[in-house]
């Protein structure tokens, strides 16, 4: 078993706090993500669990052995960086045989590894070019190949695909997935791409500021977020987020601005009660909207007027940005709806799909 248990893990430098009180489980077998963005203790995390970096507070598992102690050749794992890492002066076929060749693993089971990983990823026609003559994606199917042959029980991938372009990064990334589900070997990817992360894992680990923000499968973190962080960070375009107040005139529960009043739920009542006549933020998704003419519609509908500023049209949906009294929203439509920059517009909104925020802290109500 290779699952990889996070207990307490804390990672400073200087004064940074790299990596704050972490805990996690990674099942054996499982394909979770890291995501969050730039600087938020993702690689570090990494770096932690491969024995490249000491902590400075907690303990970290793989199977049954507490590892803090341990040196990273004897933590059986194998990591995938960034840029590769890949040694200029050797052929592909080197490149993936140096790991074993340092463990002293006889020269006939080398080969054999070697040709099993490069038929895997398809790379057994590149074996003897050296990485300047390969491609970017080539390379990164060498640098995987390298991790592969080592056959270890985890697997770490820090931003693999972020040197490829756009198209290749999405084609990689099905591979990935593939090349998981074809070896089951317990594996940690991670991506500041929120939309790699939800394509890719069993679960995500949204981070900020060297802490987890929330842990769960991806279409779980995407309905119910946690906090306005992890609201605004899944999910593509963003969130939309409107200050008002949560009002309450009899047993009627509104969210209100100047230019919208949403109707609220009476079994949300209870839950939202703390906040009675507070401050609170409305959180929507661009695609929790719908757009219509000015006809009001039955059943928790509210709707607001607007207007077009911006319209993407994208093939399968159009993107659009729109003011709404003191708001400015981007709604997704289908792109059979055709919009222009300064049409009229009719904003439904849903109270099943409104998420509301504490304005001082951020939560979830
Ligand atoms: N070797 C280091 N020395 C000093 N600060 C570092 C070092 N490595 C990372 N940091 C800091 O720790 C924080 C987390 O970095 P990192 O784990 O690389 O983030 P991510 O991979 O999510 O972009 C950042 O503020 C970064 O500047
Ligand atoms: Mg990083």
């Amino acid at each position: 078993m290779a699952e990889v248990t996070l207990q307490n893990v804390t990672k400073r430098y200087g004064q940074t706090t790299a990596v704050e009180d972490m805990s996690l489980r990674v099942e054996d077998g499982e394909l979770l993500v890291l995501v969050g963005p730039s600087g938020c203790g993702k690689s570090t995390t990494l770096r932690l669990i491969a024995g490249l970096e000491d902590l400075d507070g907690g303990t970290i598992q793989i199977g049954p052995q507490v590892v803090n102690h341990v040196a990273p050749r004897h933590r059986n794992i194998a990591m995938v960086f960034q840029n590769y890492a890949l040694y200029p002066h050797m052929n592909v076929y080197k490149n993936m045989a140096f790991g074993l060749r340092m463990r002293r693993v006889p020269r006939a089971q080398i080969d054999q590894r070697v040709r099993a990983a490069a038929a895997i990823l398809g790379i057994e026609g590149l074996l003897h070019r050296k990485p300047a003559q390969l491609s970017g994606g080539e390379r990164q199917r060498v640098a995987v190949g390298r991790a592969i042959v080592r056959d270890p029980a985890v697997f770490l991938f820090d931003e693999p695909l972020s040197n490829l372009d756009a198209r290749l990064r999405v084609t990689m990334r099905t591979e990935l997935v593939k090349l998981h589900q074809r070896l089951q070997t317990t594996s940690i990817h991670v991506t500041h791409d929120q939309t790699e992360a939800m394509m890719m894992g069993h679960r995500i680990v949204v981070m900020h500021q060297g802490r987890i923000q929330q842990v769960g499968r991806p279409l779980e973190v995407y309905d119910a977020p946690r906090n306005k962080f992890v609201a605004e960070f899944i999910g593509s375009p963003p969130m939309n987020f409107l200050e008002g107040e949560l009002r309450v005139e009899q047993d009627r529960w509104t969210f209100r601005t100047e230019s919208l009043a949403l109707e609220l739920p009476a079994e949300r009542q209870e839950r939202y009660r703390p906040w009675a006549g507070k401050r609170v933020t409305l959180g929507i998704r661009p695609e929790h909207m719908a757009c219509g003419n000015g006809a009001a519609r039955e059943g928790g509908w509210s709707s607001a007027s607007g207007q077009v500023v911006v319209a993407q049209p994208l093939g399968a949906e159009t993107i659009l940005d729109a003011v709404c009294g003191a708001h400015e929203l981007v709604v997704r439509v289908d792109s059979h709806q055709r919009f222009q920059r300064g049409d009229q517009l009719t904003l439904h909104f849903h109270a099943t799909h409104a998420h509301l925020f504490d304005n001082d802290t951020g939560a979830a109500l």
